[in-house]
């Protein structure tokens, strides 16, 4: 079972991503932490990436769409994955269910999660994020234990340099100019479901697990 989890930034994505990936056990594969990873690493991909990133803008297609491929070819993703922040484009949509149809797949279900823009910005401002495991919290809502540190490895949980005032408008704007066409893209493929965001993480939670059994996965 292949589920993408579409949704503006700071949607909860990755958040609901890691707890399905869990019950469903299959892998999360997010391609923000990837190029996070990367960026950290000071790998070649890691400089490309943060020079589109950290200005808010999307990384270009080809070179998101081989990360995912090569990683969707592993083995572990043999009965399926958690696709959080991919495809983002109609282009990169489209690459995928090329591959995905070459390898007798397809993406099953796509998973819109719907919140509104004032309290993602709310969110954004408050989260924070361990650069060493990719635990993301917030500082409201889900705070690590002490305040500080990374409840899973310890170290000192960071603001991301896109989640800075102007580069999250930044975001916004390319997600309504290039993310938000796959709500129809999906729609019209007849594999779109919609998940109410709000109202707390455990409660967002059980509206995409509903929503889930209820398509019958
Ligand atoms: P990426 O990391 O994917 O960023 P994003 O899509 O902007 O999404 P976020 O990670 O900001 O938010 P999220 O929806 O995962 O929310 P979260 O669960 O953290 O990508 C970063 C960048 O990489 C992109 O901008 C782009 O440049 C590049 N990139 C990535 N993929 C690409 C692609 N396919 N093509 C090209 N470029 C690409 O939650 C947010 C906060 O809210 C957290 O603090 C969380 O604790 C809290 N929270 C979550 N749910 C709730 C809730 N229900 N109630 C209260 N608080 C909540």
């Amino acid at each position: 079972m292949i589920i993408m989890l579409l949704g503006a930034p700071g949607a909860g994505k990755g958040t609901q991503a890691v707890k399905l990936a869990s019950i469903l056990e299959i892998p999360h594969i997010s391609t923000g932490d990837i190029f996070r990873s990367n960026i950290k690493e000071g790998t070649e991909l890691g400089k490309l990436a943060a020079s589109y990133i950290n200005n808010g803008k999307l990384v270009p297609d080809e070179v998101t769409f081989s990360i995912v491929e090569d990683r969707l070819k592993k083995p572990d993703c043999a009965n399926g994955a958690i696709l959080d922040g991919f495809p983002r484009t109609i282009p990169q949509a489209e690459m995928l269910d090329r591959f995905l149809a070459s390898e007798g797949k397809k993406l099953d279900i796509v998973v819109n999660i719907v919140i509104d823009e004032d309290e993602i910005v709310e969110r954004l401002s408050q989260r924070r994020y361990c650069p060493e495991c990719k635990a993301t919290y917030h500082l409201g809502h889900r705070p690590p234990k002490n305040g500080v540190n990374c409840d899973v490895c310890g170290t000192e949980v960071i603001l991301r340099d896109d989640d800075q005032p102007d580069v999250i408008q930044k975001r916004f704007k390319e997600y309504h100019e290039s993310t938000e066409p796959l709500i129809e893209y999906y729609k019209a493929k007849g594999n779109l479901i919609e998940s109410q965001g709000v109202n707390g993480i455990e409660q967002s939670l059980n509206n995409t697990i509903r929503a889930l059994i209820n398509r019958k996965i």
